[in-house]
């Protein structure tokens, strides 16, 4: 199958004042086409560092990182930040929609950021909003959506672009478990239509929705985890 993004070797360590934090082990580690991924771990494992290399928030202390089939490492910000928006869709746990703006207009601001005219970003959020099963909330502000359908409008922001890769830190930590069900089919369905979608968690009740688990723990990522590993 197509990978997506892979690491390789890619460690990231943080330096504050002469500390310096070892927030990853060197990992390799490969996302593929119509996979849904869990990185699971507890808190302060690296989780959220294994995410942000993916997602080229951060650059590896060493090591590689390859979204579809380029090597991030050497690039300017800009080209960074241009992968970013073409490749890459973002799920945070607090939703992170603008209060002012409705759910069309939210989900068409990536598009606008594009240059992409308003009369087709319309069109692509609508469809995009369609994908979720939002389509009869378009016109709401987030403040009167329920936590689940605010991160069902974050979903199709994130995927109106067409990214090959979801990532998503913690998108089910601030729901109630109705919702978790219903969010994870989302992704679930998602990960089925050609994209790779990684869902950072600590909930081990999200392994039911999984085509492979990523543990990570003090930093080390393995594939595979054990039973006793995952349930320690
Ligand atoms: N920007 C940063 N500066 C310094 N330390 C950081 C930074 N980001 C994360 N860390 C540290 O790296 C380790 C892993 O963090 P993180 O990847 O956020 O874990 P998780 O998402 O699994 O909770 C933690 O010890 C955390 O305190
Ligand atoms: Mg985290």
């Amino acid at each position: 199958m197509e990978i997506v993004a892979s690491v390789t070797n890619a460690s990231k360590q943080y330096k504050t004042g002469d500390t310096v934090i070892t927030a990853l082990q060197p990992t390799t580690c490969e996302f593929k086409k119509n996979e849904l991924t869990l990185i699971i771990g507890p808190s302060g494992s690296g989780k959220t560092t294994l995410l942000s290399l993916l997602g080229c928030v951060i650059f590896p202390t060493r090591g590689e990182v390859t979204i579809c089939n380029q090597r991030i490492d050497g690039l300017k910000q800009k080209e960074l930040a241009n992968v970013r928006l073409k490749n890459i869709g973002f799920v945070f746990q607090s939703f992170n929609l603008l209060a002012p703006l409705n759910a069309l207009e939210n989900v068409m601001q990536p598009l606008l950021l594009l240059g992409i005219s308003s009369k087709e970003a319309k069109q692509r959020a609508e469809e995009a909003l369609r994908k979720v099963n939002m389509e009869n909330r378009m016109l709401n502000l987030p403040k009167m959506l329920s936590g689940g359908q605010q991160q069902r409008v974050a979903i199709a922001r994130a995927l109106v672009t067409n990214p090959s890769l979801m990532l998503c830190d913690e998108p089910t930590a601030a729901l109630d478990i109705k919702s978790v069900a219903v969010v994870m089919e989302e992704l679930k369905v998602l990960s089925t239509t050609g994209k790779s979608v990684a869902v950072v968690t600590h909930d081990l009740r999200l392994k039911q929705f999984a085509d492979r688990i990523i543990y990570v723990n003090n930093g080390v990522a393995s594939e595979n985890p054990t039973e006793e590993e995952l349930f320690h």
